[in-house]
């Protein structure tokens, strides 16, 4: 089964912006969390059977530093503090897989930053499938 792809700039983006200035993202950009802790990016997915699911994250870190977020289903944060380390430089991709529970009704998927540099730039998350199988726009 493949996964549903949310793109992030589609997403609520609270203290952050979409931007398009480094190659590889997929859609139309990504998501350029401000540097702060809590800033976020939420998906509202629905349709999911109820059960796991796994969500991978497409990310990019172009620092030496991890940007580490927390991952929550409808308020309650399932995956704490998930790490998302360097991917080499802002144009190079990597994608991140959690397990998180879901309802069959509507769920909202939020990333925040917990540290200080807030989020890796976020491209897309998956839902149902851990794959990075879209070619990138440009
Ligand atoms: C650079 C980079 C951005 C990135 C930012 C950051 O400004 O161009 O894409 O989001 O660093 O540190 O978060």
């Amino acid at each position: 089964l493949a996964a549903t792809d949310y793109q992030a700039e589609d997403a609520t983006i609270v203290q952050g912006t979409v931007a398009a200035n480094h190659t590889g993202y997929t859609g139309t950009g990504f998501v350029d969390y401000t540097n702060v802790k809590g800033s976020y990016v939420e998906f509202t997915v629905s349709g999911a059977s109820a059960g796991t699911a796994s969500l991978t994250l497409r990310y990019a870190n172009g620092t030496s530093t991890d940007r580490p977020m927390d991952i929550s289903v409808n308020g309650t944060v399932v995956s704490p503090a998930v790490s998302f380390p360097a991917t080499t430089d802002w144009n190079t991709w990597a994608t991140k897989t959690v397990t998180i529970p879901l309802t069959a009704g509507t769920d909202k998927i939020r990333a925040t930053a917990t540290t200080a540099g807030g989020g890796p730039n976020l491209d897309r998350v998956g839902v149902g499938a851990a794959a990075d199988t879209q070619a990138p726009t440009r």
